[in-house]
């Protein structure tokens, strides 16, 4: 298998939802935040909401798709999606506002058409979003900004062969030419931690969402720009 890190192609959409459907249907944040029963996860609502966030991505974030160069119809199998890091000086321009609000209109028609959230449990979501800026305020100390590892996932059973290390070193290696530095949240904390280890991250703080004695753990992690080689 001849691995090809590039940026995603519209054409890619279906089947990045769907290797981030699978890698993630057994994370704890998605478990936490969704109602997962049958008849209350809407997989289709889902992959709405997911294919939304990529026409975003597309535009807004570094963007990458693996994929096997010896199978060019294949499916995606692997993607990370990264924030770029903002200066303290850095404003939101026109175009960035725009899309934002597209993306906001986009997620409030798929709300209209299945008629709710799919299983999304709003509430914890918030509690999510009000956590995720304290921790990021907390963190997020450098001026230069930070390198944010918004989505990143490997198709089960391809896991563990190398995949995630090219997501990762494809963004890592710029953020080192610019001594800048990078970061990611993470609910599972095992075996990502040690992963992410490996890649030069280190745990900085561990972020707590509760609900109701129903409490879901990520981890935030930080990796400061290595020596060129
Ligand atoms: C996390 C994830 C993206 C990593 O990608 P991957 O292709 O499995 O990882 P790699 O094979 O590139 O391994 C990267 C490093 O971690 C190590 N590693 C891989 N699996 C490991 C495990 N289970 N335990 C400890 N170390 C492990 C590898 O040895 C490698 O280190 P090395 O290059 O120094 O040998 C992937 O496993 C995944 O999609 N998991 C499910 C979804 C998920 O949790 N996404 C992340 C949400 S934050």
């Amino acid at each position: 298998m001849g691995i090809e890190i590039r940026p995603i192609q519209p054409e890619d959409i279906p089947s990045v939802v769907e290797c981030i459907q699978l890698a993630f249907a057994d994370d704890p944040y998605h478990q936490w935040a969704f109602d997962t029963r049958p008849g209350k996860f809407n997989k289709e609502r889902n992959f709405a909401s997911l294919k939304a966030k990529c026409e975003w991505g597309m535009r807004n974030a570094l963007f990458y798709v693996a994929t096997d160069a010896d199978q060019p119809d294949g499916p995606v199998l692997g993607v990370s999606m990264w924030m770029r890091p903002r200066t303290a000086d850095d404003k939101q321009t026109w175009a960035e506002w725009l899309d934002d609000y597209i993306l906001w209109f986009k997620q409030g028609w798929n709300l209209v058409r299945f008629q709710g959230r799919g299983g999304l449990n709003t509430n914890r979501y918030w509690i999510w979003k009000r956590e995720q800026a304290i921790a990021q305020a907390e963190i997020w100390t450098d001026p230069n900004g930070y390198y944010f590892c918004n989505i990143v996932t490997v198709r089960p059973g391809i896991q563990g062969k190398g995949i995630g290390r090219r997501l990762f070193e494809v963004v890592t290696a710029r953020a080192d030419e610019e001594g800048r530095k990078c970061y990611l949240e993470s609910s599972k904390e095992e075996p990502n931690i040690a992963i992410y280890e490996k890649m030069g991250f280190r745990l900085a703080r561990k972020m707590v969402c509760e609900d109701n004695g129903d409490i879901c753990d990520l981890f935030c992690m930080v990796r400061d720009p290595q020596p060129l080689s």
